[in-house]
C-alpha cells in the first residue's frame, strides 16, 4: 500500500516509524509547509522513490496514495480529510476528529467508499484492553463509579513555539481537546455515553500566553453512576494518567501501563503492561500507536470495519464539547 503523511512534526515520527516496521507499506510521500521537515522524513523514513512536498494539495495531485496519515494541527484535520476522501484515499487521522460538532458534520457531505479512522490509540494499550475485558466479561461486575485524572506539565514555549497551540482558532481549546481527550475517550470506551455532562474550564498558569484552558473538570452523569474527570497542564510533571473504576466485584485502578485490581477481602493484584522495547514516541502518548495503525491497515486489507470510526470518535468530541458548552451556559448539557 502507498502511504503518505501530511504534517511532519512530533507525532508524525511515531506514525512513520510504525509504518516503516510494517510489511507491505510503501511510504511514498511526505508533506509539510516547512519543506525541510518533509525532506528529513524522506531521508529518515522513506526510500529512493519517496517524495517531499511543501504543498499538501500538490502531493494529493501527483501521488497515487492509498492511505493518508493526517498529523497536522487540529483545524486542518477535517478539510484535509475531505480533500483526501473525495479522491478515494483512505484516511487515518490524528485526534481530535474535528474542532467542533459543526466542523465534524462537514464530513457528512463526503461520498464514496474510502475509510476514515481516528487515532485514539490508547484504546489499544494492553492495560486498557485488560480493563475492557474485565468489564465486558462481567468479571468486574457493574461499574458503580469512576474517576480519571490527567495531571501534566506544559510550559509557555510548548505553545508559543508551535505556531498553532494555545489558540482557539487553530487548536480549538487547550488541555481538554488536546492532552486529555484520550482519557475522556477511555471513560466513554469503558462506560459508554453519559446522559448529562457538566464541567468547567480555566487557565491557571499561562494567563496572557494562551487563550485556551490549562485545566478542566467534569461531572459525567449516568442513570446508575457518576464519573469524575480532572485534567490540567499546570502540574509540575507528566504524572501517569489514572483511571479508577469502582465495580461491584472489584476496584480497578489503571495508571498508564499498570493495573491494580482489588477484589473484596483479597490482597490487591498488580499487573504491569510496560511499553515493549520497539515502541516509539513519548511514554505519556501511550503505547498503542503501533497496534492501532496495524489494526487500521488490517481492516483495510480484510474489508473489516475499523472500530474507531468517525461516529465513535465523534461521540468523544461531543462529550468534550459538552464540557465547554456547559461551562459557557453554566448548566449541565444533555447528551
Ligand atoms: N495521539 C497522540 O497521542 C498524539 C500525541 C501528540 C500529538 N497528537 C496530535 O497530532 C497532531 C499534530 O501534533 P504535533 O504535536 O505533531 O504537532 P507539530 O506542530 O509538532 O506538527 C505539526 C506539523 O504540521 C505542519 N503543518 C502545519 N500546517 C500544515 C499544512 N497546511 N500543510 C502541511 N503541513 C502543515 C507543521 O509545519 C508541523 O510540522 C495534532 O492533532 C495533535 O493533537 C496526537
Amino acid at each position: 500500500m502507498n502511504s503518505a503523511i501530511v504534517g511532519c512534526g512530533g507525532i508524525a515520527h511515531v506514525h512513520a516509524d510504525a509504518l516503516r516496521q510494517m510489511d507491505g507499506v510503501n511510504l511514498c510521500a511526505f508533506a509539510d509547509i516547512k519543506p525541510e521537515r518533509a525532506e528529513e522524513f524522506v531521508t529518515q523514513f522513506g526510500n529512493e522513490n519517496s517524495h517531499a512536498y511543501q504543498s499538501f494539495e500538490e502531493m494529493l495531485e501527483k501521488e497515487q496514495i492509498d492511505v493518508l496519515h493526517i498529523c497536522t494541527p487540529h483545524y486542518l484535520h477535517v478539510p484535509m480529510a475531505i480533500a483526501a476522501l473525495e479522491k478515494g484515499i483512505n484516511v487515518f487521522m490524528e485526534k481530535p476528529p474535528a474542532l467542533s460538532m459543526d466542523q465534524l458534520s462537514e464530513l457528512d457531505r463526503v461520498k464514496g467508499n474510502a475509510a476514515l479512522g481516528v487515532c485514539f490509540q490508547n484504546r489499544y494499550n494492553a492495560s486498557v484492553r485488560q480493563v475492557k475485558s474485565l468489564l465486558d466479561s462481567g468479571e468486574a461486575g457493574k461499574v458503580l463509579g469512576a474517576r480519571a485524572f490527567v495531571t501534566w506539565h506544559r510550559e509557555a514555549p510548548y505553545y508559543t513555539e508551535s505556531g498553532w497551540r494555545g489558540s482557539i482558532a487553530t487548536e480549538g481549546g487547550g488541555v481538554l481537546i488536546n492532552q486529555s481527550i484520550h482519557t475522556l475517550d477511555l471513560l466513554k470506551h469503558f462506560l459508554g455515553m453519559p446522559e448529562k455532562i457538566e464541567g468547567t474550564v480555566i487557565n491557571h498558569h499561562l494567563k496572557g500566553v494562551i487563550e485556551v484552558e490549562d485545566t478542566a473538570e467534569a461531572y459525567l452523569l449516568y442513570p446508575d453512576k457518576v464519573a469524575l474527570f480532572y485534567a490540567t497542564t499546570a502540574f509540575c510533571t507528566d504524572s501517569p494518567v489514572m483511571v479508577e473504576l469502582v465495580c461491584e466485584k472489584m476496584t480497578i485502578r489503571m495508571e498508564e501501563t499498570k493495573l491494580t485490581i482489588t477484589e473484596k477481602g483479597k490482597p490487591s493484584k498488580e499487573m504491569d503492561f510496560s511499553v515493549p522495547a520497539n515502541s516509539v514516541g513519548k511514554a505519556y502518548w501511550g503505547n498503542g500507536h503501533m497496534a492501532c495503525i496495524v489494526d487500521y491497515y488490517d481492516c483495510l486489507r480484510n474489508n473489516r470495519r475499523f472500530p474507531i470510526t468517525i461516529e465513535s470518535a465523534g461521540e468523544t468530541l461531543r462529550l468534550m464539547r459538552g464540557i465547554y458548552e456547559s461551562y459557557n451556559r453554566k448548566a449541565p448539557v444533555v447528551l
